[in-house]
Parts: C-alpha cells; structure tokens; sequence
C-alpha cells in the first residue's frame, strides 16, 4: 500500500479498532462531566474553538484550521473523551492530556509512538481529566445531536446580537430528523 494511503487510512483504523471492542476505551461509562465547567473550557480555557467553531460547527475561528463538526458527531462520549484526551492520528486534533500515550496512559490500545507526522502532537496546554470530562458533557448538552446553529444559540452565547443575524432562527431550521 502507497504510504500516503496507509497514513490516510490510520485514524479510521484506530477508529473502527475501537469501535469494535478490539481496543479498550476509557473504561468511564458515566463520565460524569459538569457542562457549565466545559461551555468555559471550551469558551475560555482551551483552543477547541479556533479549529472547531465557537458553535462547535467546524467552521473554525481562525481560517487555517479545521477541525470537525461536532454537531453532527457520531461518537459516543467515551469515545469523544478518548480523542480528547489523545488526539486523532494523522490529522491536526492534538492530545489534551498529559502523558497519553505513555505505557501508563495507552491510547487505543497503543503505546508506541507512531511514524512521523501521523502521532498526535502534545496540546500545548494540557487539560485536567476533570475538563476534559467536562467538555465532554458540554459537546454532548451544546453540540451533538442539536443540528444547525440556531440564532438563539448564538444569542445564548454573545451579548452582542448583531454578531447572530447571519444565523437562522430555530423556526426556519429543518428539524433535526429524527432517528
Ligand atoms: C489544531 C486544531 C484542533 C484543535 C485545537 C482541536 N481540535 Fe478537535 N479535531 C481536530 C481535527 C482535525 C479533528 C479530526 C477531524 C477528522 O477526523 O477528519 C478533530 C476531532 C475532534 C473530535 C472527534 C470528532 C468526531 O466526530 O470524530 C472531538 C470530540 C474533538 N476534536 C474535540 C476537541 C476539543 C474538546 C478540543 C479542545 C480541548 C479540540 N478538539 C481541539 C482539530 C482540532
């Protein structure tokens, strides 16, 4: 296999490895997050925002990065955790928890570095367990599942609301479809 393919394959390597049980993730069936603490975490504290969107809709804050949507996630929350805590493979999504990928903190299983460029960089601001866990609940109270960004949202978020005009109020929004 050419090595770019093999690179690009990676991360949805690692991804269905732990889909399908063949890795442990976190064993944190209930992670018990605080939203409120992660809505600042990822307002305030960390850098989620300048990849993913302030509406964690994957247009970034600043231009050049690009991160997921996280509105339309199809992670669990222990899953969402596990990228959290140790990035994803081959893309840019760093690892927010210090140590990962250590033999005392394995990430989907593994320990050993990775080849070149296909390792997750080390954020430059790790996060506490207990703010990932909290960003966590927030993604999954703000973002997943909850479809377009809406004006009230963004209403909700910034004082400012002539900032939210560009965005659609909840009426005229397709409803989320449901399952
Ligand atoms: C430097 C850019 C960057 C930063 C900063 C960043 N991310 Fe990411 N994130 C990404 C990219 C890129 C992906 C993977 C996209 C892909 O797989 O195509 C990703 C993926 C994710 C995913 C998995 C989404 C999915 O559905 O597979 C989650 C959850 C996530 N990021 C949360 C966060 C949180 C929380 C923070 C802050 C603590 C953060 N990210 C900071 C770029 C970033």
């Amino acid at each position: 296999m050419p090595k770019r393919s093999l690179l690009r394959s990676l991360p949805a390597l690692a991804a269905a490895a732990v889909l399908l049980g063949l890795t442990s993730p976190a064993p944190a069936q209930d992670l018990g997050g605080d939203p409120d603490l992660g809505a600042r975490v990822w307002r305030e504290l960390s850098v989620c925002a300048e990849c993913h969107g302030w509406a964690g809709d994957g247009v970034p804050d600043i231009p050049q990065f690009g991160g997921a949507n996280l509105r339309e996630t199809a992670l669990t929350p222990e899953l969402a955790y596990e990228t959290i805590r140790c990035g994803r493979p081959g893309t840019s999504m760093p690892a927010f928890f210090r140590g990962a990928w250590s033999e005392r903190i394995p990430c989907y299983g593994m320990t050993a570095p990775m080849e070149r460029g296909v390792q997750p960089d080390a954020a430059a601001t790790p996060l506490a367990d207990r703010y990932i866990k909290a960003v966590v609940a927030f993604i999954f109270r703000d973002f997943a599942g909850q479809g377009p960004v809406t004006r009230e949202y963004c209403e909700s978020v910034f004082s400012n609301a002539a900032r939210c005009s560009a965005y659609p109020p909840a009426a005229a929004t397709p409803a989320a479809v449901a399952p």
